[in-house]
């Protein structure tokens, strides 16, 4: 009698211990699966390496496509992403600047100075790693730094998400990129990633192929400083970069 009521207790708290560890471990469980979707649908879109260069790297979860695309411009261009919706991924990295700001160094949230110089997105698709240290490993996960930087854009993955779902033309957008589900902040960095390697391929094509006499003398970088006044060549291919490059990274 005694051996089976402790037999009892035995499998009582073995029933016990196995449903705590599945509860406490299901929203863990929830987030991987949710991680593990977010997988680009939508219209697949081949981006060119230009002539000479090796393939563009491109991570095989994130497979560019005209909605990730069309989204990660949106974004770039988007305040919502900052705290205060006053910078964007664009204030830092303007197009017309060369996708830099012409700063020293950057100044994000509420005029705060960083301490660092913004270097610009123009070829970031080829590194190995991102930042000037090196610290992020990919384009996606680079995103991730300035929205929480508590200089440029103090805000939190959480809060982005939230701001987003709570708007209906985002989670139109989300959809038709990623399919239905809640927004996470991988696919924010997913589509931003995409935009930046689609500018680069585009981009390069032109300055290394097309015009190899016009963009010859000048590099993106000199944009930056204005450049010579009274320099033909550089105000010729200046403009003319101004104009392509805006095309393929405007607002539209
Ligand atoms: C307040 C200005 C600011 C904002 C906003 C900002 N950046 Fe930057 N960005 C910088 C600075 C400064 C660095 C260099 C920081 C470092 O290396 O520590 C940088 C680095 C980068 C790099 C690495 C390039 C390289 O050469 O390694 C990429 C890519 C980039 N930013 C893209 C983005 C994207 C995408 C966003 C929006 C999600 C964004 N930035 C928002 C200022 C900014």
């Amino acid at each position: 009698m005694k051996r089976k009521i402790l037999l009892a207790i035995v499998v009582i708290a073995l029933f016990a211990a196995v449903l705590w560890i599945y509860l406490a471990e299901r929203p863990r469980r929830f987030e991987i699966r949710r991680a593990g979707a977010a997988i680009p649908i939508g219209t697949p879109v081949q981006i060119e390496a230009p002539l000479g260069l090796p393939p563009v790297p491109i991570p095989a979860d994130n497979p560019p496509t005209a909605e990730t695309i069309a989204l990660g411009r949106r974004l770039y261009y988007d305040p919502i992403l900052s705290v205060d919706n006053t910078v964007a991924c664009g204030t830092c990295h303007k197009p017309e600047l060369g996708f830099s700001d012409g700063k020293p160094v950057s100044q994000g949230v509420h005029g705060q100075k960083g301490t660092r110089n913004a270097p610009t997105v123009f070829n970031a698709a080829y590194y190995t790693t991102q930042f000037w240290d090196g610290r992020a490993p990919n384009l996606e996960k680079q995103a991730e730094g300035p929205v929480q930087n508590p200089i440029e854009m103090a805000h939190t993955l959480e809060g982005v998400e939230k701001k987003l779902m709570a708007d209906p033309s985002y989670r139109q957008e989300f959809e038709k990129a990623f399919g239905p589900g809640a927004i996470s902040y991988e696919t924010v960095g997913k589509a931003i990633a995409s935009f930046e390697r689609q500018g680069l391929g585009r981009t390069m094509l032109l300055t290394s192929d097309i015009t190899p006499l016009l963009c010859a003398p000048t590099r993106v970088h000199d944009v930056n400083k204005g450049g010579t006044s009274g320099d033909k060549t550089f105000r010729i291919s200046t403009l003319f970069r101004w104009i392509y490059l805006c095309s393929v990274f405007s607002k539209q």
